[in-house]
């Protein structure tokens, strides 16, 4: 069943500097239980899409525009923010990366569980309460019902990343949305709260986005993972064929990138240079000015996401890139 669905999403911002397309015409289609991660250095338009994704953008300063977008079926096209808000947080919820900007500092984290069952489910205080200590018990915070009263500085990071988790996972929504979940955490803490989200996600056959700036973060819990680069998707696979063939020179680059030194912004210090001005496009495709595979053609036509078999695509020249694929634009 598919649970997420989304065709020729477009996301422009009009600024001073010119319109800004951050997101130009991407696919993404979950099924239930399935976890896709999206994959891309900071900037080319993940988080845009995750907002966009939920309807969670400005409108007025964002122009979104898409041929479909549904969730569980349902046509998101048409809904108003008040059908948004029971679909955000009955259907589908979404993971921050900073859960202390996603928290509200001034209420207890029990209280802001509670809110979740009083809001969406009518629950009556008592019973919120003791559904909210059992999501923590959940996602293995010790001594729930002393925790509940806690205020989120009160919480270590991790901890915080479990509240926030617990949250998600409060409505049993089908899908969540998961932006750079333990970007913020050291490596061990971000290990334990991956397998937390992937226990949780199995228990409960969740379907997840998953989003990081890092693939070898995210390539042994996704069942496919999509590469972004530019605001579109470069190659799309199931996981274990996109680890073992990647195609486009720019995800052998990521993967190159997977053994790194880390930099505080994410940024791949192996691939050189940087992503295209925004604003400021090139003529053909956007990887080719940092591509060491770049042909002549390369500088002046844009290849399509060409499939080349075993679900796997790939928007490359070098891969028939100029073959309408099933995602064609
Ligand atoms: N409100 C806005 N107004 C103008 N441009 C925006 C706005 N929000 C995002 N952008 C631009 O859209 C592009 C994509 O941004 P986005 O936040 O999706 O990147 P990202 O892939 O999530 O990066 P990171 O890994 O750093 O989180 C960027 O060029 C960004 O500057
Ligand atoms: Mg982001």
């Amino acid at each position: 069943m598919n649970v997420f669905s989304v065709r020729n999403l477009r996301v422009a911002f009009p600024t001073p500097r010119g319109i800004i397309r951050a997101v130009e015409g991407i696919d993404l289609s979950i099924e239930r239980g399935e976890c896709l991660a999206l994959v891309g250095e900071s900037g080319c338009g993940k988080s845009v899409t995750s907002l966009a994704s939920l309807k969670l953008l400005d409108p007025s300063v964002s122009i979104v525009k898409a041929d479909e977008h549904t969730i569980l079926g349902e046509n998101m096209l048409d809904k108003g923010e008040r059908e948004m808000e029971s679909i955000r947080g009955k259907k589908a919820s979404m993971i921050f990366q900073d859960a202390l900007s996603a928290l509200n500092p001034v209420m207890s984290v029990g209280k802001q569980l509670d809110e979740v069952f009083t809001l969406h489910f009518h629950l009556k205080k008592r019973e919120a309460k003791a559904r909210s200590i059992e999501a923590l018990r959940s996602v293995g915070i010790e001594n729930p019902e002393a925790r509940y009263r806690a205020f989120p500085h009160e919480l270590s990071g991790g901890m915080r990343q479990r509240v926030l988790i617990a949250m998600a996972f409060a409505s049993n929504p089908a899908l969540i949305i998961a932006d750079e979940p333990t970007t913020a955490l050291d490596v061990t803490v971000q290990k334990q709260i991956l397998s937390l989200l992937s226990e949780m996600r199995r228990k409960n056959g969740t379907a997840l986005l998953l989003i990081s700036h890092d693939l070898s973060v995210v390539y042994s819990m996704a069942d496919r993972i999509a590469v972004m680069y530019s605001g579109r998707i470069v190659e799309e696979a199931p996981a274990e064929e996109l680890i073992r063939n990647p195609l486009h020179p720019y995800t052998k680059g990521l993967m190159g990138a997977v053994v790194r030194i880390d930099d505080k912004k994410g940024r791949f210090t192996q691939i050189p240079g940087g992503l295209p001005d925004p604003a400021n496009k090139p003529e053909g495709c956007y990887f080719a000015p940092r591509c060491a595979e770049a042909a002549e053609k390369c500088g002046k036509c844009r290849p399509k996401l060409a499939y080349t078999g075993g679900s796997h695509y790939v928007r490359c020249f070098m891969h028939g890139g100029e073959r309408d694929g099933r995602k064609e634009q």
